[in-house]
């Protein structure tokens, strides 16, 4: 659907984007994943026109989009900051794209409205932008992204500026809505989280290079390299039989049966689960137990536990 193909991207002579060879399939959501700086807004801004690539293409449906301008290509951008128009009514916002396309105004309040329904915003047409919560606000960004009916929608970390538990619901909603409506998606987030729970597949990058495309679980169970595997989840390095590897703490079982054998040197509680700190030989593991299936076991007693090597 869309593909990037060799994109190499300069700012003076900073390099931010290296060679990038990228393929959105139709209908998915793909995150882009990765830590400050490492190219995620310049891809999408790519993919949205807002920069021409010093080298490479950009196709969509086999057509090369390369140069065309954001409001010539049928894709759609939510900023960070929502961008929306602070002196225009919640309907008037979601119908801006439809007015510069000089549809007229009854037919753009009727789809303005139907939009606002798509996002759970039933009338609020006439309502204040700047009296909606942030989730709201969110909602009205969507919407009048949509309403064109855009080919590939592009969201730059839609929900960094919610809190923590408006963050959970509003991806849940931007997943769903996602499907329904079909729409081929590239999400950029720095949130593993976030880009493990909602994605069809989540692209990793490192210092404007590519790293690994796979679905959540490819990433999480067979990273490609350490930087991915370190990035995605947690995970401490442990020497086992000469060999340095990274193992995170869900790979460390304990149980009576365990074919290891350590010291357990700490028990934290995190709510759901526990941490507990394992002294082996000198190195110390982590493992994460559900809270509620404790094995008894004081600080400072022996501990057994098996170790699982082999990813999915
Ligand atoms: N207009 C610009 N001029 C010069 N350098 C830039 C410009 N825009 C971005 N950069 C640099 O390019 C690199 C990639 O920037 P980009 O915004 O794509 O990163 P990002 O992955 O989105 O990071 P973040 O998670 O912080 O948003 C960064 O090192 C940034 O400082
Ligand atoms: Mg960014």
């Amino acid at each position: 659907m869309l593909v990037f193909e060799n994109v190499t991207v300069r700012y003076g002579t900073f390099t931010a984007l290296k060679d990038l060879t990228l393929e959105l399939r139709r209908g998915e959501l793909m995150t882009l994943l990765g830590p400050s700086g490492c190219g995620k807004t310049t891809t999408l801004r790519v993919a949205g026109g807002f920069i021409v690539p010093d080298e490479g293409r950009v196709l969509l449906e086999g057509r090369d989009i390369t140069s065309l301008p954001p409001e010539k290509r049928p894709t759609s951008t939510v900023f960070q900051n929502y961008a929306l128009f602070p002196h225009m009514s919640v309907g008037e916002n979601v119908a801006y794209g439809l007015r510069v396309r000089g549809v007229p105004r009854a037919q753009r309040q009727r789809r303005a409205e139907e939009e606002l329904e798509r996002v759970g915003l039933s009338g609020y047409a006439s309502a204040r932008v700047q009296d909606l919560s942030g989730g709201q606000q969110q909602r009205v960004a969507l919407a009048r992204s949509l309403i064109l009916g855009p080919a590939v929608l592009l969201l730059d970390e839609p929900l960094s500026s919610l809190d923590a538990r408006l963050r959970l619901r509003m991806r849940a909603e931007i997943r769903e809505l996602q499907k329904r409506v079909g729409i081929t998606t590239l999400y950029v987030t720095h949130d593993q989280e976030e880009a493990l729970s909602i994605s069809d597949r989540v692209t990793v990058m490192h210092d404007g290079r590519l790293v690994q495309t796979g679905t959540p679980r490819e990433v999480y169970f067979s990273p490609a390299d350490d930087f991915v595997r370190d990035f995605i989840g947690d995970s401490f390095p442990y020497t086992l039989d000469g060999r340095r590897i990274l193992l995170r703490p869900d790979q460390v079982v304990p149980n009576a049966d365990g074919p290891f054998t350590g010291r357990l040197l700490s028990r934290e509680f995190l709510g759901a689960s526990l941490q507990w700190l394992i002294d082996c030989q000198g190195q110390t593991l982590r493992a994460l137990l559900p809270s509620r299936s404790e094995p008894e076991a004081a600080v400072g007693s022996e501990v057994r536990f098996s170790l699982i090597l082999n990813e999915e």
